[in-house]
């Protein structure tokens, strides 16, 4: 799909997250929910694609591929849920879902099932951004909270994927050293307004994303590469790997917070 309209999706996503005003739901609608290791973020979209409610929380309760909360995890699920199925006065009795490539899917699959639903499909989080995007030949970077995930693709198939524990709470760990100031405090400095002014603490830690990132490619013929997850979210962070692997074409979304989220809820799994 062009990115064009991705782009006006997830501009949309922006504006409604957690909006809990009423909407009337088409006939057909899909949602999808995506566990992440720094929020957990649910989605609904009609038949197309098209984003009718996303209801999101913070929540740190899996880390590593490893569900460190697991009641938690379940309870803010139900949570989001039950905001969406009130919004579009809907009964979701089951979902889409995802996980991290090499990672065990039925993690997921386990705290979908006990939230009360069916799972509809699952897929790797950086391969349903591929299939969103129609990409025929590059990759998908989903840099979240804990993890870098890869999604390759070569002439219409996903030939490599991987998962690094590399994310934005390294990048929030390296304020908080370089501040001497609690990892809460340098998480809630990120991601307001003070961004720009850390760049010169963090520029190293998006050297090092750089750095797997290449590692991860070698051995592959791709140049474009789509990017995905909230540490894009940081001003300059592309800038540094334009500079870093400049022999590649990056692309940012609008909105890379909701772009795997969207992905997940836009995923079918009968084009298989
Ligand atoms: N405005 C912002 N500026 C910088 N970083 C941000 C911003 N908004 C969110 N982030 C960061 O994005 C990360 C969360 O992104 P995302 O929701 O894609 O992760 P996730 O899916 O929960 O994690 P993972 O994919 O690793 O399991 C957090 O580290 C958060 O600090
Ligand atoms: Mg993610």
């Amino acid at each position: 799909m062009h990115l064009e309209i991705i782009n006006q999706r997830l501009n949309k996503m922006g504006a409604m997250v957690n909006d809990l005003r009423p909407v009337k739901a088409p006939d057909k609608w899909h949602a999808g929910i995506d566990l992440g290791t720094a929020d957990i973020v649910v989605t609904v979209t009609d038949e197309n694609g098209e984003p009718l409610a996303v209801f999101m929380e913070w929540a740190e309760v899996v880390r590593d591929g490893v569900v460190l909360d697991y009641i938690g995890a379940i309870d803010i699920v139900r949570r989001l849920l039950q905001k969406a199925e009130q919004k579009l006065g809907i009964h979701i009795e089951k979902a889409i879902t995802s996980f991290p490539p090499g990672t065990e899917p039925r993690i997921s699959r386990n705290v979908v099932e006990n939230a009360g639903l069916q799972v509809e499909a699952l897929i790797d989080e950086p391969s349903s951004v591929a299939r969103l995007l129609g990409i025929d030949h590059g990759a998908v970077v989903d840099i979240g909270g804990g993890t870098t995930g890869l999604s390759i693709v070569e002439n219409g198939k996903i030939v490599y994927t991987a998962d690094e524990p590399t994310g934005g709470r390294h990048v929030t760990l390296t304020i908080a050293g370089n501040r001497r100031i609690p990892f809460d405090e340098a998480e809630a400095m990120k991601r307001n307004g003070s961004a720009r002014s850390l760049f010169p603490v963090v520029e190293p830690v998006f050297q090092k994303m750089a750095d797997i990132i290449q590692h991860h490619l070698q051995g592959h013929p791709v140049k474009e590469i789509y990017l995905s997850g909230g540490t894009f979210c940081f001003p300059g962070i592309v800038d540094v790997l334009q500079n870093e692997l400049p022999d590649l074409q990056w692309i940012l979304p609008t909105e890379p917070l909701y772009l795997t989220p969207l992905a997940i809820a836009s995923y079918r799994n009968d084009k298989d």
